[in-house]
């Protein structure tokens, strides 16, 4: 999983692989999406949206916001509703983030301190309430109350899924099946409604909500892998962070760990010498192929009335799951 090719640089060329192949549309409106998510986010100003607009100017892949345009294929007309809809989506990821980080006491991410690392935790309460808020009254703008359902159920599932995480916090026994259905509710419903919104913002028929689902979840499997195999300076989060909350994901399960004592007050150095025996088992890789065979399925799961581009860029997308390092 090495290579002497920065990570920053082969997640851009990966993103560009996937602009390149889905039109010469695309990186305008990235522009846009990107304008628009600083604005939403810093108004109205004040120490919030101070704390909202670094959030939004740490970066990360934007990934959502992408398959939000892919999902809707060649737009020429009603791009601002299309550039609303990526945006929204966006800001509820960034929102979650940050409420995330409350619940998992997590120090790092995107390379910087959390909210709740550097301001506290009502900061980062309020500053996650304010993006979402900024979210639905920037998609009320689309004038589409369907868009607004999309988007409020799989917030609503974000929220039951860091609520399952955190009742199975600590308990080793935890089945793959259980793990599968919190990264479902936390992770690939957003997946979903980012490709829906997206088909919705066009006036197309859904199609690509099992597709958004199944790669959610590979991505999910792939964040767990991350979060043991590390390093921070790849990743942006402090290697181990589930493990010192009690987090019980997928490479820990297939590791089967007999011996293991999981319990609250580890210290990073305990976890970083689980992470390393999770590592030895090879439950890294047998973890990936569960991801890997979940974007087997997303791709099979393509409609079959896309664009060549969109499909290009679709299956560009879903190999970049499985294959990201950060
Ligand atoms: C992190 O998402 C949260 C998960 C669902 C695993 P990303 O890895 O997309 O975070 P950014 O936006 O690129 O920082
Ligand atoms: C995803 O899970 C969190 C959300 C969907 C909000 P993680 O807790 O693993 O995400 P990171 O690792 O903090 O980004
Ligand atoms: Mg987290
Ligand atoms: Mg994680």
């Amino acid at each position: 999983m090495t290579s002497e090719v920065p990570q920053a640089d082969r997640q851009g060329e990966a993103v560009d692989l996937v602009v390149e192949a889905g039109g010469a549309h695309l990186p305008r409106l990235l522009e846009a999406v990107e304008a628009r998510l600083r604005e939403v986010a810093a108004a109205p100003g004040g120490a919030v949206g101070g704390w909202a607009e670094g959030t939004i100017a740490a970066g990360g892949k934007r990934l959502r916001p992408l398959l939000v345009l892919l999902a809707a294929g060649a737009v020429t007309r009603g791009q601002d509703a299309l550039v609303r809809a990526a945006a929204c989506v966006e800001l509820v990821h960034a929102a979650t983030l940050v409420h995330d980080d409350v619940l998992d006491a997590a120090p790092l991410r995107r390379g910087r301190p959390t909210v709740w690392a550097a301001a506290g935790r009502e900061a980062a309460t309020v500053t996650g309430d304010h993006l979402f808020a900024r979210a639905f009254s920037e998609l009320a703008a689309n004038d589409d109350a369907e868009q607004v359902r999309v988007l409020s159920r799989a917030s609503s599932a974000l929220a039951e899924g860091e609520l399952l995480q955190r009742s199975d916090a600590w308990d080793t026994a935890v089945t793959p099946e259980r793990y599968l259905r919190r990264c479902e509710l936390k992770t690939a419903r957003l997946f979903e409604a980012a490709c829906v919104l997206g088909e919705l913002a066009a006036a197309r028929e859904p199609g690509l909500g099992p597709y958004g689902r199944r790669i959610g979840l590979a991505f999910q499997i792939l964040d767990d892998i991350l979060d043991v195999s590390g390093p921070a300076e790849r990743t942006g989060k402090l290697r181990g962070t589930d493990l010192l909350d009690g987090t019980v994901t997928l490479p820990l399960i297939l590791a089967g760990l007999e011996d293991l004592d999981l319990h609250p007050g580890i210290t990073p150095a305990q976890a970083e010498r689980i992470c390393d025996r999770i590592v030895a088992t090879g439950a890294l890789e047998r973890a990936r192929a569960r991801a890997l065979s979940l974007v087997v399925e997303a791709k099979e799961m393509l409609p079959g009335d896309l664009t060549g581009a969109q499909r290009r860029a679709l299956l560009l997308v879903a190999d970049g799951v499985v294959e990201r390092y950060a």
